[in-house]
């Protein structure tokens, strides 16, 4: 296994027990039956009932099991044991049915064309390197004519810096797509600031060309990318807390694009 990989595993299987905790992924509520998952994932992706839905990088399957619970015949996806075992134990504690596969993201153990939708959302591909063999493997996983949704921090805004004042102006500090990673160090987590946690990172930028050709070639349709003023976690310090599941720009900011929702169609076979 390469360093990188091997360093974000050890990441995301250090944080799996934080993030259920954690006020931020509000699995509390999610366990009184309040449907967590966010506005602008719950509108794009429609009415999933009875849908064969494969959910990437799924984490602890706080989303697949909302979307179980909307309807979909659900599995989920994700390289850390922890996170499997944690979403495992979270669907048979609220009686909901779903499956969940340990499996790397770009090659998953599972059956081809078995998909009605495949979706991803939140920090989903930025730990992705080859985002043309993460558009192969959603293509694959789904039927002719299954629906993509990809929600997403954007590229322009994962370009600045989050180390800066929140009266900042907004700097640039990485490049808007790289080939090569950037290393972060963390001493904290960003579901639970007050969790103490140490390691380093490694996260590659992709473009919007870069997701969208690499979508093409992977023979998808586009049919939508939007946009979007909000994200889904506390990217930059210059953002506010617009509501109980968004962050925004300040007012009087000029518009910087915070988020994307890409909409696309299998139509081929590649
Ligand atoms: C920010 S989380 C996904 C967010 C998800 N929307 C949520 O909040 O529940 C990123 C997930 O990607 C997973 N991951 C990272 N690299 C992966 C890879 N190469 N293959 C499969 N899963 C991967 C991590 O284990 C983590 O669970």
């Amino acid at each position: 296994m390469d360093l990188y990989r091997q360093s974000n595993l050890a990441y995301w299987e250090s944080v799996v027990s934080i993030h259920l905790a954690s006020k931020f992924y509000r699995v509390d509520e999610f366990r009184r039956g309040v449907n967590v998952l966010d506005p602008i994932v719950r509108e794009r992706i429609g009415d999933v009932r009875g849908k064969r839905l494969l959910h990437l990088q799924c984490h602890f399957g706080l989303d697949t099991l909302s979307l179980a619970r909307m309807g979909a015949e659900v599995t989920g996806v994700d390289f850390s044991p922890r996170a499997i075992e944690t979403a495992k134990a979270l669907a048979s504690e609220t009686g909901l049915s779903a499956s969940f596969v340990e499996g790397d993201v770009t090659a998953p153990p599972l059956p081809p064309a078995a998909f009605d939708i495949v979706f991803a959302s939140w920090g989903a591909i930025m730990w992705i390197e080859d985002i043309s063999a993460w558009m192969r493997a959603a293509a694959k996983a789904l039927a002719v004519g299954g629906r993509l949704l990809l929600v997403e921090g954007h590229p322009a805004m994962m370009m600045m810096d989050e180390h800066v004042s929140p009266r900042s102006p907004f700097t640039m500090r990485y490049p808007y797509q790289s080939r090569m990673p950037e290393m972060n160090e963390f001493d904290r987590d960003y579901a639970d600031p007050s969790a103490r946690i140490e390691g380093e990172i490694f996260i590659w930028s992709h473009g919007v060309g870069e997701i969208l050709n690499a979508a093409i070639a992977a023979g998808f349709e586009i049919r939508s990318f939007e946009e979007l003023d909000r994200v889904h976690w506390a990217a930059l310090p210059q953002l506010i807390k617009r509501d109980e599941v968004y962050w925004a720009l300040p007012d009087g900011a000029p518009f910087l694009p915070l988020a994307f929702a890409l909409e696309a169609r299998r139509v081929g076979v590649k």
